[in-house]
């Protein structure tokens, strides 16, 4: 069954130049990339994207580490991978949460560490079910940045919005 889910090269991935060779591991699933860019991350959209770790006591770390403050890179590349069973082939490439016990050939396990403050930097982010990719891409992109229509749209008519145009 075809599946989108989101990747995101977090900060540490970022400051380590890992993009590359991410994207190379990527290719062995032999997905396709619908959508991709450089994002900001503000406060608002990290912790909305780990409110399932809202009770966590660290919480305020990773929505810290996902902003960069940790690696001086105030942003991610974030990706939507489609294609046959997209999410499990993802999250195998990419490897488990904890990078000490991701296997060691997974992105995870080959760059990931634990800061001594107890954080896993491990690098990538990879939605880990259904639910979690649809709530996740909807998040980071909007309808008109993804080449393939995952979820159904609406037009809405916004008047006097401001917007920067090119001079
Ligand atoms: O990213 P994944 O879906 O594998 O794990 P998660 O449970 O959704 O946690 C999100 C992120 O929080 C992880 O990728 C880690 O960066 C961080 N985390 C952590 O630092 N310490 C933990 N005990 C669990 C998660
Ligand atoms: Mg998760």
């Amino acid at each position: 069954m075809n599946q989108a889910t989101l990747v995101l090269v977090k900060p540490d991935g970022l400051k380590k130049s890992l993009t590359g060779n991410i994207l190379t591991r990527l290719s062995e699933t032999k997905l396709e990339i619908v959508a991709t860019k450089m994002a900001r991350v503000s406060r608002e959209l990290a912790a909305d994207h780990y409110r399932h770790l809202k009770d966590k006591p660290f919480f305020d770390d990773v929505v810290k580490y996902l902003q960069g403050e940790f690696h001086d890179r105030r942003k991610v590349m974030a990706m939507v991978y489609w294609g046959k069973d997209a999410i499990n082939k993802v999250r195998d490439i990419a490897g488990a949460t904890n990078p000490e016990e991701a296997d060691p050939v997974s992105i995870r396990g080959s760059f990931g560490r634990i800061t001594t403050k107890g954080v896993y930097e491990n690098v990538i982010h990879a939605s880990s079910d259904e639910k979690d990719a649809e709530r996740e891409i909807k998040l980071w992109f909007k309808p008109a940045e993804i080449i393939v229509d995952l979820y159904p749209t609406k037009d809405t008519i916004i008047k006097d919005l401001k917007t920067k145009q090119w001079v």
